[in-house]
């Protein structure tokens, strides 16, 4: 074990997009777990959109990290040293954590993982927050049936792709939306999505058209900007909008302006937004659903992983803005679970 617990922490709030210069390296030494806790040694550190608005002052949902604190967000790991009766030495468990090479957290809030299950690190994609993400939306909002078309913006990514993937197992015709060519092809031949338009070509609104002949039933939103204002104006009577968040407006100082919401009223449109964490008691019944979906290769990911706390950062700098490619995740050490 190194003698060294490497943490990132909040240097200072940032304004617009994050940069270097917000975030600040330290090593300190490896914490000690208390009575009820253990010590985890990182192995898969999370890296999630909402983590933006953490870093700000601004009132949400949840707490804002402090300055000076180490950023949080949630890791897989492999149990170090226990001080809880359930959790034993060389066993993987998930939960909280922060950017930090060990963590020392309450046993009562991790959840132990089972490598034979699923690989470990998918607890903190397809089978963990953002795959329950998009299974509570499509569930609870989008409720797509067959012969719907249902658009899904960040079709590539974790909540994306889960979301589509979902929609087209209930018979929707499903057209994403995503950032490349690349990412598209993915979209369209790993996914299976009936279509794939990217957002940075010119004419998207055209594209959409010819997409999506019969409008829109189901729009699942991950970005906002400019897809959004694409989208609206192409939703049928009674669709449904599914409000996840909006990736694209994180960074502006200045909030967007919304559509014009008289077309809701005349086409007697669902907008709904919800937050995950309402939800957490759906997690057994989610994984139970996908977890054999996954073994039997019928629910598709795809993995972002960058190496080292060093390069997380530039990793969520980088998510801000569609450089992931996948669910993004850094790696902290080694993954006994992967032969190392
Ligand atoms: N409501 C909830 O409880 C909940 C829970 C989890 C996640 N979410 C939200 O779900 C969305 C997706 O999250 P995720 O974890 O699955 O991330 P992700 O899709 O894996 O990664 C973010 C993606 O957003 C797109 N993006 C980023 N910046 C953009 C920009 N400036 N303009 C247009 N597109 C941009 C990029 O995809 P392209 O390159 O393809 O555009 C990027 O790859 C986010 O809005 C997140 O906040 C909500």
């Amino acid at each position: 074990m190194v003698a060294e617990n490497r943490q990132v922490l909040l240097q200072r709030r940032p304004i617009g997009a994050p940069s270097p210069d917000d975030f600040t390296i330290i090593d300190g030494p490896i914490p000690q777990p208390a009575a009820g806790e253990v010590l985890l040694r990182g192995i898969y550190l999370s890296l999630d959109p909402y983590m933006r608005g953490r870093l700000s002052a601004a009132r949400s949902y949840a707490k804002p990290v402090e300055i000076g604190a180490v950023i949080e967000g949630r890791a897989v790991g492999e149990v170090v040293r226990s001080e809880h009766p359930d959790f034993r030495p060389g066993e993987f468990a998930y939960g909280g954590y922060g950017w930090q090479a060990y963590s020392a957290v309450a046993g009562a809030q991790l959840v132990k993982l089972d490598p034979a299950v699923a690989p470990i690190s998918t607890a903190l994609g397809v089978l963990g927050m953002p795959g329950l993400t998009a299974y509570v939306g499509m569930s609870d909002i989008g409720r797509p049936k067959a012969g719907d078309t249902v658009v899904v913006s960040a079709a590539s990514g974790a909540v994306g792709a889960v979301a589509g993937q979902l929609a087209r197992a209930a018979g929707a015709r499903v057209v994403g939306v995503a950032g490349g060519p690349e990412k598209c092809r993915y979209v369209e031949s790993d996914l299976g999505f009936d279509a794939c338009l990217d957002h940075r070509l010119p004419g998207l609104g055209k594209a959409l058209d010819k997409a999506c002949p019969n409008g829109i039933d189901v729009y699942w939103e991950n970005v906002g900007g400019a897809v959004q204002q694409a989208v609206f104006p192409r939703l049928n009577d009674f669709a449904r909008m599914v409000l996840c968040g909006m990736v694209a407006e994180y960074n502006d100082v200045q909030p967007q302006p919304g559509p014009n919401l008289m077309a809701a009223v005349r086409k007697r449109l669902r907008i709904q937004g919800f937050i995950v964490s309402d939800e957490w008691q759906r997690f057994a019944e989610y994984r139970a659903m996908a977890a054999p979906l996954l073994r039997a290769g019928r629910l598709k990911y795809r993995e972002d992983i960058v190496d080292g706390l060093d390069n997380a950062a530039a990793a969520f700098i980088g998510l801000l803005q569609g450089r992931n490619f996948g669910k993004l995740l850094v790696r902290l050490g080694p993954d006994p679970t992967r032969g190392g």
